[in-house]
């Protein structure tokens, strides 16, 4: 502690005096001053993050520059006061965890944050949970999580926004935003980190950790599109992930690490391994040993290892043979130092233990909103939603998922409580208890339930009832990190609990709790209406009573293409046309004559078995009123490269509800260097309109957002023909045209 204390003093002398260079702030002044006392054992304790094991004398030995997983309060604090008090420079140690959508007060799982398409929600939810982690200790959290995910299969979609590189930007920014506060080093803002760079959410066959071959083109125009925008809004940290791209380890991938994070982007943050993915090099068939392994990463321009210790055990040796510069080593110790800087932990390394802001009620409040917008209407016919009270008397409630405390959070809830979490049928109780007859029989314990002798009895109440709402789709532990599924059905008997219900003919209300699309157009035909609320987390319950009693209004996109089979699979709304695109005319399997000639179905691009569209298009949600899009109007339809673009279209509320409608502008490049996606999000407005009323929604883009990486990987927006929708969704309206010049 002497020697941090006396490098505090030098620094301020120096400023002081204008001996140091005036220019330099003061935190290049503090880094440097400390950096020079510091021996090769200690920066390489710096480089070192331990998932905590209780053991102190490394932390007093400097050997740990942070941990993970420290989830009791008391040794946290000991820790932390070892790594001030007792180590030779008094380096504190930066404290992290997965707090990935809440901490205590769990919000919906991203991918149902992405479909409340509402950013400020999102950094709402995100400055929550740094106020609750920050309050346990926690100054660093691995999120955003903004892998671009095209497959279902790909458990990790939950944790995803979903399959669009602008909302994903959109949202990822947002909670950067919200993690870091506007004051890195205020006690309540925690560091993000953007993940899993890059690459990993195009795993092949949707199975975790698979290798991934996307190409340069792919990377920069889809991939790494939100780990730029998160550079731009300030991101302090990043994560490797664990897919080799094209044969290469992400967490040896120098081209990303520096020529695109650093050099491209301008990056001065810290570059963490994933869990082991320097270790696991040497399964790669990437390197013979963990030395080598830890080489390849120091050199490629990782700063700090999670967990496997291959630098803690090697890097000494590696410099000592020249095989690593120790000057790569004071960057990446340089970078780590920063950010304990800019966090300020020098000043401020302790936490106090007696703070208790979790579950205020300005948090839960925000996680009801939040699950509330993230809560998607795909079906209601007949206008059965809202359940009317004064029409409904009774109410059956049955599901796996109608009473899952645990599961209701979906996965990454490591600090959520189960016991805070309020279900449907709870909240249903409380609302409308002493007022409707509510008969509950869960039909299934849980979603993989395949004992379906309850069923009986859930039908038996079905009967008596005016109505029955039925809560399905997955437990927490189906989605999420190593949890890929090769089928996307109901899993258990949900499908068959569904077919009893529905056969009783009275009104059948579905809604789906899930961390994923599920491919479940059958039991969707078979109900009268479906909500989808992915995992709503602690506060789902009251936000699905509102939704379903009308206290409030669907809102929520389809943050994600919705397959009709997991044969579809990828499927996703700004592919490619191709040289012979589907004209939706195709005959299908089921209507082709027998002895059918070879091409007398034609040659387009379709599946013979499911045609060629998905159950439900990428921003698709219905609402309990209707809207009307009027024709879109443009400021030009000429534009040079240095315009701006205005196009304006008229909203109607044409039913009887007062609701909000998420608008989006969508352009398509009709022809490019490379072939261009069929349509290509560039903004959206949450509308709230009144019953009849109607309103004009402007965007502004600047013909720039057109650019793309183009055949000469050059970033460039090319002249000629351009479409654009003001549309519902990514599969309606009408364009409009335009030409750039
Ligand atoms: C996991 C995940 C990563 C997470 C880290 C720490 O394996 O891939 O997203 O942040 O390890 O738990």
């Amino acid at each position: 502690m002497k020697l941090l204390k006396s490098a505090i003093v030098t620094a301020g002398v120096l400023l002081l005096s204008g001996c140091a260079d005036i220019t330099k702030d003061k935190e290049t002044v503090f880094v440097e001053e400390l950096l020079k006392r510091m021996t090769l054992e200690e920066k390489i304790g710096q480089m070192n993050q331990v998932n905590w094991n209780g053991n102190y004398s490394h932390v007093k030995k400097g050997m740990v520059g942070s941990v993970l997983n420290v989830t009791n309060i008391n040794e946290l604090i000991e820790m932390q006061r070892c790594a001030v008090e007792e180590s030779r420079l008094g380096i504190p140690v930066l404290i992290s965890r997965d707090v990935i959508h809440g901490y205590r007060t769990m919000f919906p799982i991203p991918l149902g944050q992405a479909a409340t398409f509402n950013p400020e929600l999102v950094e709402k939810g995100a400055r929550v949970a740094a106020i609750e982690a920050s309050s346990d200790g926690i100054r660093w959290t691995f999120a955003p999580m903004v892998d671009i995910s095209r497959d279902a299969r790909w458990g990790r979609i939950a944790e995803s926004c979903g399959e669009d590189q602008y909302l994903t930007s959109v949202m990822g920014d947002a909670m950067v935003k919200g993690f870091q506060g506007d004051d890195l080093s205020s006690p309540t803002s925690i560091a993000a980190c953007v993940k899993h760079f890059v690459g990993y959410g195009a795993a092949e066959g949707g199975r975790d950790y698979n290798s991934t071959g996307l190409t340069e083109n792919v990377l920069r125009n889809v991939y790494l599109k939100p780990f730029e925008s998160a550079c731009s809004a300030g991101a302090a940290t990043y994560m490797t992930s664990f897919n080799d791209n094209d044969g290469i380890p992400a967490s040896a991938n120098e081209f990303i690490l520096r020529s695109v994070l650093r050099n491209e982007w301008g990056f001065d943050g810290v570059v963490v391994s994933d869990w082991g993915s320097i270790a696991e090099m040497v399964p790669h068939g990437f390197a013979e040993n963990r030395k080598s392994a830890a080489m390849k990463s120091v050199n490629a321009g990782v700063d700090m290892e999670m967990e496997s210790r291959s630098y803690i055990e090697n890097i000494a040796e590696l410099v000592n043979e020249k095989k690593v510069s120790e000057r790569d080593i004071d960057n990446s110790v340089r970078n780590i130092l920063r950010l304990k800087y800019r966090l300020g932990l020098f000043e401020n390394p302790y936490v106090d233990p007696n703070s208790n802001v979790v579950y205020a009620p300005d948090h839960l409040q925000a996680a009801k909103q939040a699950a509330t917008q993230a809560t998607i209407l795909l079906k209601n016919n007949n206008r059965t939603l809202p359940l009317n009270e004064g029409r409904i008397k009774s109410v059956t409630i049955t599901g796996p998922m109608a009473h899952a405390k645990h599961d209701q959070m979906g996965t990454w809830s490591f600090d959520g409580e189960k016991e805070k979490t309020v279900t449907p049928l709870e909240a249903i109780g409380d609302m409308l208890g002493d007022k409707i007859k509510i008969i509950y029989e869960p039909g299934l314990a849980y979603s993989r339930d395949n004992d379906k002798t309850g069923i009986n009895k859930a039908v038996k109440a079905a009967q008596q009832t005016d109505a029955t709402i039925v809560f399905v789709g997955e437990e927490a532990i189906l989605s999420g990190e190593a949890h890929s599924l090769s089928n996307l059905d109901f899993v258990g008997a949900q499908s068959e609990l569904i077919s009893a219900l529905t056969a009783t003919g009275k009104p059948v209300v579905m809604v789906v709790m899930a961390g994923r699309p599920l491919t479940i157009g059958n039991e969707i035909d078979k109900c009268d209406a479906v909500l989808y609320s992915f995992h709503p987390g602690t506060m789902g319950g009251p936000a699905l009573a509102d939704l379903i009693f009308g206290k409030a209004v669907p809102s929520g996109k389809t943050p994600v293409t919705f397959p009709k089979t997991v044969g579809q699979i990828p499927v996703y709304y700004n592919h490619n046309m191709t040289g012979r695109p589907a004209n939706r005319n195709e005959t299908l399997m089921c209507d082709i004559p027998v002895e059918a000639g070879q091409t007398s179905l034609g040659c387009t691009s379709f599946y013979l078995d499911s045609g060629f569209d998905p159950l439900y298009p990428f921003g698709y949600g219905l609402s309990y009123t209707t809207f009307e899009y009027e024709g879109v109007k443009l400021n030009s339809v000429n534009f040079g490269k240095n315009d701006i673009i205005t196009a304006v279209c008229t909203i109607k509320n044409t039913g009887d509800y007062e609701a909000d409608e998420v608008v989006q502008l969508y352009t398509r490049d009709l022809v490019g260097s490379i072939n261009r996606p069929v349509r290509e999000l560039k903004g959206f407005k949450r509308v709230s309109l009144k019953p009849g009323e109607s309103k004009e929604v402007t965007f502004e883009l600047p013909v720039s957002e057109l650019a793309f990486w183009n055949r000469n990987m050059q970033y460039a927006v090319e002249e000629g023909e351009f479409h654009l929708w003001i549309s519902p969704n990514s599969k309606s309206g009408q364009p409009v045209s335009f030409r750039v010049d």
